[in-house]
């Protein structure tokens, strides 16, 4: 049954068949009425008469996203946002996209959202990519996000599963547990235990990885913290969110409290919310410092891709006073690294030193894809003849062909920075890595 006033404009629309307003007055009050399908057949035929009529195009976009037809709503809205104001349009545009199953291009999108405008904060997407966020005060809304907001896990892996890498274990082992486990010896000797290390290096080759069996290794939880998710998803209370980040990580010591891409915090600077990032910097450093708070039990690892982006305050003694780089692993560790991957799966006689020789400049990220690649072709192989058939030499000779390493272009960056600014010889690893200086 149709109510009065939608009878009233049809009959209208009978006299006036092209008085377009007339006819987006009904498309959209059928919309209102949530006739969707009716709404549909009035935008269309708005849009056929007047293909640029942004208001049917809205009206349409908010047609399809009712009836559940979301990759053409996305098409609809990427065509009519760019010169719209309306942001509700944009919050239309990302839960569709996480509807439609692009959850990490939609995260991108309301994140950026977000840290224009805070009112356009959403249930649906908070719940998606809820961040590190703690409200203010007490008790109240503060509670739907508290929980597991900052994700606290215990590692199950450990540096056995950490192929190569010895040095960088080592470095870890003295700095930082060693101090954990022998508080009173260091005391003996006068030495101030604290401070954090920073990895940096190329992508893929085990940061992050090393980070979380830092953690499993002495039996200590684990919280990993996105600089830019602090940074981003809750402008304007990033230095609270980062206080709570450290006292959560305070509150179950021993704690491995892992910054990832650390550098965001620099680069922040540079950006618009200048002075924002100003004061998260010096938030940061007087967290670190452990100047208000005891920071006793707590080990803190940076990573980044990017060090040359971060404030030199960072390095001082008691701050990230070890620098550590990551390298791409060696052969030695390459052979390990494969060993690990494999560990577990139908294998055939390996010649791993064979494969590692073959894999000059991969990276670990690299060297799971080879792996990758050889398990999907004997599940192939195991589809069609029901066997599972082992994994040889050959394949994973192959495979490295396919793939291609992916450190290269770090290191083209990389190399500039290490000749050209290079101050007191904080990146001399990279200038020996590529043999340019001893
Ligand atoms: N030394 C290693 N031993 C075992 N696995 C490794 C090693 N290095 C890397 N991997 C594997 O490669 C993958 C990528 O490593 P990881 O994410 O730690 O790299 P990353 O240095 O943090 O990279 P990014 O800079 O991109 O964050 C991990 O899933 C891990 O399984
Ligand atoms: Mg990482």
């Amino acid at each position: 049954m149709e109510n009065e006033s939608i009878k009233a404009l049809r009959e209208a629309l009978e006299h006036s068949p092209t008085n377009l307003p007339l006819r987006l007055h009904l498309a959209q009050s059928l919309l209102n009425l949530l006739q969707y399908d009716e709404a549909e057949k009035e935008f269309k035929k708005i849009l056929s008469q007047d293909p640029q009529q942004t208001k049917a195009k809205v009206g349409l976009a908010k047609v399809y996203f009712q009836k559940e037809q979301y990759k053409t709503t996305i098409v609809i809205l990427e065509e009519i946002i760019p010169g719209n104001s309306d942001e509700a349009l944009q919050v239309m545009y990302c839960k569709a996209l996480l509807r439609s199953g692009s959850t990490k291009e939609a995260g991108e999108v309301y994140r950026e959202l977000v840290g224009f405008n805070p009112a356009l904060r959403d249930e649906e997407l908070d719940q998606q990519f809820r961040s590190y966020h703690f409200d203010q005060g007490e008790g109240g809304e503060e509670d739907l996000y508290d929980e597991d907001a900052m994700e606290s896990i215990r590692p199950t892996i450990n540096f056995n599963h950490v192929g190569g890498m010895n040095r960088v274990k080592e470095e870890i082992d003295l700095k930082i547990i060693k101090p954990l486990q022998h508080q009173e010896l260091y005391a003996a000797y006068g030495k101030k235990i604290g401070g954090g290390i920073l990895l940096y290096g190329p992508p893929g080759c085990g940061k992050t990885h090393l980070a979380r069996a830092t953690a499993g290794e002495i039996d200590a939880s684990f919280i990993s913290v996105g600089i830019s998710d602090v940074l981003e998803m809750w402008i304007g209370s990033s230095e609270k969110n980062l206080h709570e980040v450290f006292e959560r990580a305070r509150s179950q010591t021993p704690c491995v409290l892992f910054f990832d891409e650390v550098d965001a915090l620099g680069a922040s600077r540079s950006d618009m919310r200048q002075s924002a990032g100003r004061q998260l910097i010096n938030q940061f450093l007087s967290e670190l410092d452990g100047v208000k708070a005891n920071n006793d039990g707590l080990l803190i690892i940076g990573a980044t891709n990017a060090p040359w982006h971060m404030d030199p305050a960072f390095r001082r003694p008691g701050r990230f006073d070890r620098i550590i780089f990551v390298e791409p692993p060696d052969q030695a560790g390459r052979e390990a690294i494969l060993q690990i991957m494999l560990a577990g799966k139908p294998l055939g006689k390996l010649d791993l030193r064979a494969v590692a020789k073959k894999t000059e400049g991969f990276s670990g990220a690299d060297l799971q894809a080879v792996v990758d690649i050889c398990v999907e072709d004997k599940l192939k192989a195991a589809f069609s003849s029901g066997v599972p058939e082992p994994i040889q030499t050959k394949d994973l000779l192959k495979a490295s062909k396919i793939h291609k390493p992916t450190t290269r272009e770090w290191f083209n960056t990389a190399r500039n920075y290490a000749l050209y600014a290079n101050e007191s010889g904080l990146y001399d690893d990279i200038l020996s890595y590529l043999k340019i200086k001893k």
